[in-house]
């Protein structure tokens, strides 16, 4: 079965799907994207994206902050993934990778008076980082790019130039992951996922204002943790070495999924072993995103309709 992408307003196999090597968005990170993920059920013999309206109303906020024409409303852009994933046909889990871009095929840095395209491809995606072990992690020597330089809150491809070299200074040295400061020393966030701490059994999170993506991993933590297990969650600035005496940690994201810490440089985060609340929380966010619980439906958009 063919697999298709969608790119200057319509359905392509996925192979011809290629743009040119002028074109502004390769050559100046002029883009903005999401990253979605859907998820398979058995049970239901289903395929749901997860919480399709959030992200492309996050979409709306990055094209609005960069300048971009998205060309189509939150609604055509779920159906036009909807649509995709179906004529893939695939009943297995999938990794969906929607872009406003410029596409201009020009030479000179600006964001105003040149063409934008909407494109979507899909993937097969499993876990982006392990969710059993616990992850080593270490806070880099980089710091994350700030709202008056490349701001965060819009999800602009250029800005992941910073989460790769974060990335890959973690993996360098032998790490899984890496944790990342604000320019003025704060716990912001993971190289392309949000954080949690638990701390005297609350759950601690950095602010919106601390250079963090507004992750929507990170919105669906805070309302399970609240409302599914009575854990109160706090969203404040934090210390690096808050770091070090926290009872448990995680990183959140769409491909992250939740992903336990077990150690920040060299410090074993409680026993050194996955903790309680994590667990809760990742055996609850797996049966919400297959469709499993009923009151959180509304964030599953079925696929073969
Ligand atoms: C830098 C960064 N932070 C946080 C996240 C988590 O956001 P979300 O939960 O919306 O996927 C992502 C993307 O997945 C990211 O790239």
């Amino acid at each position: 079965m063919a697999t298709y992408a969608y790119l200057q307003g319509e359905f392509v196999p996925l192979e011809e799907a290629k743009i040119s090597v002028m074109t502004h968005a390769f050559l100046y990170g002029t883009a903005v994207f999401e990253g979605i993920r859907a998820y398979w059920s058995n049970e239901k013999n289903q395929l749901y994206i997860f919480r399709a309206k959030e992200h492309y109303e996050r979409m709306a906020n990055s094209c609005r902050i960069m300048r971009m024409d998205k060309k189509h409303s939150v609604e055509e852009m779920i159906e036009l993934t909807r649509k995709l994933l179906e004529m893939n046909g695939k009943k297995s889990n999938a990794y969906i990778r929607p872009v406003v871009y410029k596409s201009s095929t020009v030479v000179g840095v600006k964001l105003s008076g040149l063409e934008d395209d909407f494109l979507i491809f899909a993937t097969d995606m499993g876990d982006y980082l392990d969710i059993q072990k616990g992850l080593r992690a270490k806070v880099t020597s980089w710091r994350h790019v700030s709202d008056n330089s490349i701001p965060m809150r819009c999800k602009v491809n250029g800005a992941y130039a910073n989460a790769a070299l974060i990335k890959t200074e973690a993996l360098d040295d032998g790490y899984d992951e890496a944790i990342v400061l604000t320019d003025d020393g704060h716990v912001s966030e993971g190289s392309a996922e949000n954080i949690f701490l638990l701390r005297d059994g609350k759950l601690v999170t950095p602010p919106e204002t601390d250079d963090i993506l507004p992750g929507i991993t990170r919105d669906t933590v805070i309302t399970l943790a609240k409302e599914e297990l009575g854990i109160p969650v706090e969203i404040r600035r934090i210390d690096r070495t808050e770091l070090y005496i926290a009872e448990e940690a995680f990183f959140c994201g769409t491909g992250a999924q939740i992903a336990p810490i077990a150690e920040v440089d060299h410090r074993p985060l409680g026993d050194g072993s996955v903790g309680p609340v994590t667990k809760s929380l990742q055996e609850l966010y797996f049966k919400i995103v297959r469709g499993q619980v009923e009151k959180y439906m509304d964030w599953c958009t079925p696929v073969f309709i």
